[in-house]
């Protein structure tokens, strides 16, 4: 998961592993003196040294590991340095203390013919480290990399240094063991680092706990949630504003406007606008908000799972579609990015094809994603996405843009919902742009095997006419005019049942687990 809207270790995880590093360190440095010492006691190095007598180089070399060690102990627990830098200081330390398991290879005292492989304790030290520091993958990868290249590194230098080089059936198990563990150490700090941003996003919702993902977008993501208190069940969408994750200037106007579109979109009361519970910001800025959870699939989802719609089936989610912006646009508020993905069909109670349309006005705005001071709605910059997107919003005329713009786009969705296909086929995002704004689309009866009446065609290409004035002229003139379509046969409510067994069984309700205490974190805007 990239961008703003994932999540490192919250503060307090942060912090032990802090002090989890701190004592890693110590109990390194009493280990390693014990091992040294003993072996230096015990060993006779004259063979390499020429005498035994203390002290000699190493013997010096072992105090500035252990000397070090106790130092990040002590630092550690200072103070001076706290938070995520002192576990960056950590992964240093790491392949610092990595060297120091293996440096004895640097004086070249291995017996002739010894065979050195298998797992080492330097491997044992790559493999246990990201479990007391978690970092995120890209640090694990680089600093476990760095500690399993010190023995290679140490056996260089010995050569280099005249020892005797080690045959290929020792030296390849003991560097191949290094990486390997490298490996398992990243895949084991990438779950220690998820359930520690995990745990972040249950507690900094608030009220509410994050139980699965439900799907990410362009802005963010979706995630499925439980309030401690209501049995209501929601989902929460995580919006990433703007540059920066909305810590900049960019980011605080587009979170005012998100801010005013969600309130605006909570006072909405067609039953076929999402409905809204709550919003807020997290403790890291992050915009999120809380609605209805549903129970379906998006209209993208829809076309791509089981292919295009017929007419009859088709028509009545598109009124649904159009009941829900005669309210938005009779408030002053226009959708900017209707388009599939955020049309959902789903069961409500007993009712089947029922429509939710989603997102109202969170699009994310060209201004926002390339410059840092923000008018609400710039000439020059398009919104929305470019496959369902109006020829004034293509044109950068974002003050052209209006209730008829959704039209258009609705257009483009009953476009998809009857043949599959987006009215353009461009490769690219602009020559797209250009084709809303030039090309003549084709009556999506020529694209498809299924029936679609010459009324419908033409009603559809009335939305898709580059002029809004040719446009039909509102939401409810639309519904109008599709509802005096003939198709022939109709979409029964039975039908429409057999469908939802068949293809989307109904889901058995699990009872929601008690939540544990979760402090509220949300500061309110
Ligand atoms: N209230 C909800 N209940 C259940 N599923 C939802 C709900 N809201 C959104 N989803 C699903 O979550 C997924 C992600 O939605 P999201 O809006 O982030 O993606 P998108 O519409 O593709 O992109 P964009 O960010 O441009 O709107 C989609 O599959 C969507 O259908
Ligand atoms: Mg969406």
């Amino acid at each position: 998961m990239g961008g703003a809207a994932s999540v490192g270790l919250p503060p307090d995880l942060i912090e032990k592993a802090g002090r989890r590093l701190g004592i890693a360190a110590l109990v390194y440095a009493a280990t390693y003196a014990l091992a040294y010492g003993s072996g230096r006691v015990a060993g006779d190095w004259s063979a390499v040294w020429g005498s035994n007598a203390f002290p000699q180089v190493p013997d010096f070399v072992a105090a500035g590991f252990i000397a070090a060690s106790i130092g990040i102990f002590f630092f550690a627990r200072s103070g001076v340095v706290t938070g995520q830098r002192l576990l960056d200081i950590g992964l240093v330390y790491e392949v610092v203390a990595a060297a120091g398991i293996d440096v004895h290879l640097a004086w070249g005292d291995w017996p002739e013919g010894v065979v050195v492989g298998g797992i080492s304790w330097v491997c044992v030290w790559i493999v246990l480290f990201p479990l007391i520091v978690p970092s995120t993958t890209g640090k694990a990868v680089v600093a476990s990399l760095a500690a399993a290249s010190t023995t290679p590194m140490l056996y260089m230098v010995a050569l280099a240094g005249g020892a005797p080089p080690i045959g290929p059936e020792s030296l390849v198990p003991m560097f191949a063991a290094n990486y390997i563990c490298a490996g398992i150490a990243v895949v084991g700090s990438r779950m220690v680092f998820s359930l520690g941003s995990d745990i972040t996003k249950a507690r900094r919702m608030g009220s509410y706990r994050l139980v699965e993902k439900l799907g990410e977008g362009g802005m963010g993501e979706v995630w499925k949630a439980e309030h401690r208190m209501l049995a209501r069940p929601a989902a929460i969408k995580l919006v990433r504003t703007g540059v920066g994750s909305g810590s900049g200037r960019s980011g605080g106007s587009g979170q005012h406007r998100l801010e005013r579109e969600v309130q605006a979109t909570a006072q909405l009361r067609s039953p076929h606008t999402v409905e809204v519970y709550d919003y807020g910001l997290t403790a890291d800025r992050t915009f999120y908000y809380v609605m209805e959870l549903l129970d379906g699939v998006n209209l993208e989802e829809l076309v791509k799972q089981y292919g295009p719609i017929p007419a009859e089936r088709a028509i009545p989610i598109l009124r649904q579609v159009c009941h829900s912006l005669v309210e938005a646009h009779a408030t002053g508020l226009v959708h900017r990015d209707i388009k599939p993905a955020n049309i959902f069909l789903c069961r409500y109670g007993q009712d089947v094809d029922f429509v939710k349309v989603l997102d109202f006005g969170l699009v994310k705005r060209a201004d926002e994603q390339s410059r840092g001071d923000v008018k609400l709605t710039e000439v020059g910059a398009f919104a929305g996405t470019p496959a369902y997107g109006s020829p004034e919003g293509a044109a950068g005329e974002g003050d052209e843009v209006d209730a008829r713009s959704d039209l258009y786009s609705l257009g483009c969705v009953a476009y998809w919902l009857l043949t599959g296909r987006t009215v353009f086929q461009a490769t690219s995002p602009m020559l797209m742009l250009v084709q809303h704004i030039n090309e003549k689309p084709e009556p999506p009866s020529k694209l498809t095997e299924l029936d679609v009446p010459a009324a419908l065609d033409e009603v559809i290409l009335s939305c898709l006419e580059k002029d809004k004035a040719e446009r039909p002229a509102s939401a409810e003139e639309l519904d109008a005019r599709l509802g005096a379509i003939d198709v022939g046969k109709t979409w029964s409510a039975d039908r429409a049942r057999q469908w939802w067994e068949r293809h989307r069984p109904r889901r058995v309700a699990s009872a929601p687990e008690p939540s544990e205490e979760i402090p509220p974190q949300v500061v309110k805007i």
